[in-house]
C-alpha cells in the first residue's frame, strides 16, 4: 500500500521519521533506518563549534511501570552532536547520495548572531539535505549558552532567527517548539511569521526523574550532582497531543506539523495524524525498540486504513480535530440527549457513598 506523502512539497515514502537524537546520531545509523524502512530522519541537532559540547556519563533516567517495570518515562541530559560540522557535512552529502528518495531533514542549532546562523544554514544547505529544523527547543545544557529552548520561550526571538536562516535557505524550514511554556500556539505562530513551513512539537519536557533514597541524590547523578533534564517517551505523549491539537487548531492552514513525544507503535502514530500531523517522529522509542519498529508502524497503518476506508495518509490528517469543543458545548451536548442526570449524579453528595476509586473508574472513558 502506498504510504507516502507530501509535506511542504516534499514527497515522503512514508510519514514515519527518526526524531533527532541518538537514532540520527551519524550516517551509519541514519542508513540503516533507510535500509530498515523509514521515511525519513532528522539527524542529531548540529552547531558550528563541535568543541564547546561536552557530554557527561550518565545522562539518562528511566520511569519504569510499578507492577509490570515497562519504560513509561525517560529522561536525558544529554547535549547536541559532539561530531565537527565537517564530518556532519560530508555525512550529509553521503547520504543524499546514496539515499535520494529518503528524506533528510538537518536539526540546526547556533547561539544569538546572525552571521552565525546564516553560515551554519549555507554549509548545510549545500549538502543538498531537503529541509531544516531549527532546535528552538533542546531544555538543557545548551541554555547555559543561551540556545535552545532559550530561545523557544521567547517568541521575538523565534521571528528573528527564523527569519535570518529563511533568507539564505532555498529550503523547508520547520521550527521544533519547547512544551515547557505557557501556549505553544505564541513561539510557533512567530516562527511561522519568520518564514518556517512547518512546526515539529514537541521537544522534552523539563523534568527531575528521581531521587535515589540511598544516597540522597537526584538522578541521573553525576559525580554526586544533577540539573534537570528533558522527559520523553510514552508518559509524555497525552501532552504532545494536545500541543499538536492546539497548533493544528491555532497555526495557518498551509503550515505542516510533525507529531512528536511518546510514539511507540501505529495506534499512537495515528493519534497525531488524526490531530493534525503529517508526519511523526519517534526518538526514545527507537532507542528502547529498535529500528525494526517501522515494521509494525506501516502495518499497523496499511491495516487501519483499509478497515476505515482511507485511500492515502493525507486523507487521516487531521480528522478528529472537529471533535474538539467547549465544556459549555459538552454539557449543551448531553443535556440534547437527555444524559445530564448522568452529570450531576457525579456533584458532591455522591462523593463519599462508594470507594473513590469505584467512583474514578465510573467516569473514566477508557
Ligand atoms: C537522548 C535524547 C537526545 C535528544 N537529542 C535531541 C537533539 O539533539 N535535538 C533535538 O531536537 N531533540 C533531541 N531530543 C528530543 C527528541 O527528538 C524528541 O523531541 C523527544 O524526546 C520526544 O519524543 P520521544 O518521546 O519520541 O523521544 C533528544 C531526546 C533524547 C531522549
Amino acid at each position: 500500500m502506498d504510504l507516502s506523502i507530501v509535506v511542504n512539497g516534499i514527497t515522503f515514502p512514508n510519514p514515519f521519521l527518526l526524531g533527532s537524537g541518538p537514532p540520527g546520531t551519524n550516517a551509519r545509523v541514519i542508513a540503516k533506518s533507510y535500509d530498515a524502512g523509514w521515511g525519513g530522519a532528522v539527524a542529531k541537532t548540529v552547531s558550528l563549534e563541535s568543541a564547546k559540547v561536552v557530554n557527561v556519563v550518565p545522562r539518562y533516567g528511566k520511569l519504569r511501570s510499578k507492577t509490570s517495570g515497562e519504560v513509561i518515562g525517560f529522561e536525558n541530559i544529554e547535549l547536541i552532536s559532539d561530531r565537527p560540522i565537517d564530518v556532519w557535512l560530508e555525512e550529509f552529502r553521503q547520504i543524499k547520495k546514496e539515499y535520494p528518495k529518503h528524506i533528510l531533514i538537518a536539526s540546526i542549532m547556533e547561539e544569538y548572531e546572525k552571521s552565525r546562523w546564516q553560515e551554519l544554514t549555507r554549509m548545510v544547505q549545500d549538502t543538498g539535505v531537503d529541509a531544516f529544523e531549527l532546535n528552538f527547543s533542546c531544555p538543557h545544557g545548551m541554555t547555559e549558552r543561551k540556545m535552545g529552548s532559550e530561545m523557544g520561550e521567547h517568541p521575538d526571538l523565534c521571528e528573528q532567527v527564523t527569519s535570518w536562516v529563511t533568507e539564505v535557505s532555498n529550503i523547508p524550514v520547520w521550527a521544533k517548539m519547547t512544551p515547557n511554556i505557557t501556549n505553544i500556539k505564541e513561539p510557533s505562530l512567530a516562527a511561522v511569521r519568520g518564514g518556517a513551513v512547518g512546526i515539529s512539537a514537541i521537544n522534552t519536557i523539563l523534568s527531575v526523574i528521581g531521587v535515589d533514597l540511598n544516597t540522597l541524590r537526584p538522578m541521573p547523578t553525576v559525580e554526586g550532582h544533577t540539573v534537570p533534564g528533558g522527559y520523553s517517551s510514552q508518559a509524555v505523549r497525552p501532552i504532545a497531543l494536545r500541543m499538536v491539537s492546539q497548533l493544528a487548531l491555532g497555526l495557518p492552514q498551509d503550515v505542516s506539523i510533525s507529531g512528536i513525544g511518546g510514539i511507540e507503535n501505529s495506534h499512537d502514530a495515528l493519534e497525531f495524524m488524526l490531530l493534525g500531523a503529517s508526519t511523526v517522529q519517534l526518538c526514545t522509542g527507537v532507542m528502547l525498540h529498535g529500528v525494526k519498529m517501522v515494521d509494525e508502524l506501516k502495518e499497523g497503518f496499511e491495516k487501519f486504513m483499509t478497515d476505515k476506508g482511507f485511500n492515502s495518509v493525507q486523507e487521516i490528517v487531521g480528522k478528529s480535530l472537529g471533535y474538539f469543543s467547549t465544556h459549555m458545548d459538552l454539557v449543551q451536548k448531553m443535556k440534547a440527549a437527555k444524559r445530564t442526570k448522568a452529570g450531576e449524579a457525579s456533584r458532591d453528595n455522591e462523593w463519599g457513598q462508594k470507594d473513590i476509586t469505584e467512583k474514578t473508574a465510573e467516569l473514566t472513558s477508557n
